[in-house]
């Protein structure tokens, strides 16, 4: 049985939390392939609202396995905090919860390097969610961080001591003041936490179930354009957030690749530094922010707001191999009379591209929009495709003409059952 991808097409926060929750049911496993606490994401069911960052969006159904894999960057404290949170929906982690033997663990000084490579950046800092996220994964890259397997071995706090010492150098290198102490107490006891849980060899155990048929799906963080290589560079996080991603990230071999879903908003996102061609800083941007409620479900900090953006998210499913696309938060957008489309970006020269330039930040480009004719008016109570009013479905035509990718999947609201879809879909 082929394993399926779930990721962001945007700038993370499209909706990838609610979606892996409502397509749980019909996969075994789950498995998070990257990132680690600088995610938040959001399922809402029953009346619960509740954001994960770190523990896979398969962790509500008891039936399936949930994966940490090698590719995330975990920090235990944040682990701890979730899981405690999580105690009183009486979940069994014994049966539904797996960490990889390989996974870096984010220590407490990876979030004060975090914090001084920012302040020292000025004005170009990246908006680093400051999780640690880059200092955990350069130490990775660098071949000196420690892993979740480390934990149990008897020289675990001297290779501790030996990382801290270096960070230490850096810290003071940047006259930045801390107080680890407090932090580091934290961090023993939650590594403690951890060793109840079952560490794996998650690659192993993955290609078991591989080996078994068991259908496996797995879930991203962030999104295409925050991808290290691919992404908006320098204002990216550090790790591969695209399919290939998922491959390194879980141990599993191309081949094996089956559907990979594109979540995308019917609008777009963006929290944190760096460029956003279609961003809104007008009335239309306050009111998708207002709608959406678009404030970061890690940090709080109000997303920075804008139309559709077709040349990068044509960039983001060449990359990915999109075999389908699910558009999320179409309800925002009723309040609209029009809505606009970026179908293309203007030169300087005056020429149209839809591709995207090689630096978003130095290059003279404006979008090109079409107009389109908004449907303004409630979209609750719809069950399915046919029920849409028209002027989503052209909408959704006009995005599928030009994307060459069906989009399956509409979401109309937060909650698991506000989601249609449509007959064209593998999941059907
Ligand atoms: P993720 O990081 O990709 O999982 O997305 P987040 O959870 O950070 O952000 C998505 C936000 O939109 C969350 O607050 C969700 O509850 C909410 N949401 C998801 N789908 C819909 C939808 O179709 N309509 C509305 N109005 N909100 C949605
Ligand atoms: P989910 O999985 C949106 C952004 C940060 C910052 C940049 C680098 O919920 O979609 P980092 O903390 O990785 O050093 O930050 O990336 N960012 C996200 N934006 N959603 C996320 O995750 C994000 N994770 C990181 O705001 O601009
Ligand atoms: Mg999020």
């Amino acid at each position: 049985m082929a394993v399926d991808i779930l990721l962001g097409l945007q700038w993370g926060d499209e909706g990838k939390g609610k979606i892996v929750d409502f397509l749980s049911p019909k996969y075994q496993v789950v498995a998070r392939f990257q990132g680690g606490p600088n995610a938040g994401h959001t399922l809402e069911f029953d009346g619960i609202k509740h954001v994960l960052h770190q523990i896979p969006s398969g962790i509500f159904h008891s039936n399936i396995k949930n994966i940490i894999g090698n590719g995330v960057v975990l920090d235990p404290i944040v682990f701890r905090k979730e899981i405690l949170s999580l105690e009183k929906y009486k979940i069994d982690f014994s049966k539904n919860l797996f960490i990889s033997k390989k996974t870096q663990i984010i220590i407490p000084s990876h979030s004060l390097l975090d914090k001084a490579y920012e302040k020292s950046k000025g004005e170009n800092k990246i908006g680093s969610t400051l999780r640690g996220i880059g200092p955990a994964y350069q130490d990775k890259i660098a071949r000196q961080g420690l892993r979740v397997g480390d934990i149990i071995s008897g020289d675990f706090k001297a290779r501790y001591e030996r990382l801290v010492a270096s960070h230490k150098t850096i810290l003071d290198f940047y006259k930045f003041e801390y107080d680890l102490a407090p932090l580091e107490k934290d961090f023993f006891e939650a590594v403690d936490f951890i060793k109840k849980f079952n560490i794996v060899d998650s690659e192993y155990f993955i290609n078991e179930s591989v080996k078994n048929k068991e259908t496996i799906l797995a879930e991203g963080a962030q999104g295409s354009m925050l991808d290290i290589d691919f992404g908006s560079y320098p204002f990216v996080t550090s790790s591969n957030t695209m399919a290939a991603g998922a491959c390194t990230g879980l141990g599993i071999a191309p081949a094996h690749v089956g559907n990979v879903f594109g979540i995308f908003k019917a609008y777009c996102t963006r929290v944190g530094g760096g460029p956003f061609p279609t961003e809104l800083l007008d009335a239309d941007g306050d009111t998708l922010r207002k709608e959406g409620n678009e404030f970061g479900s890690t940090t709080g900090r109000p997303r920075r707001c804008g139309w559709i953006d077709l040349p990068a998210l044509k960039y983001a499913i060449m990359l990915n191999g999109v075999t389908e696309m699910l558009m999320m938060k179409a309800d925002v957008l009723n309040i609209f009379k029009e809505i606009k489309v970026c179908t293309h970006y203007k030169l300087g020269n005056g020429s149209l591209t839809d591709m995207l330039p090689y630096d978003l930040c130095d290059e003279n480009y404006e979008p090109v929009y079409k107009t389109m004719k908004g449907w303004n008016c409630s979209l609750a109570g719809i069950s399915s495709y046919e029920g849409l009013p028209v002027e989503l479905s052209d909408y959704i035509n006009f995005l599928e003409s030009q994307l060459n990718v069906p989009i399956t999947l509409v979401s109309v609201g937060p909650d698991r059952t506000q989601t249609i879809i449509s007959s064209k879909t593998v999941l059907a």
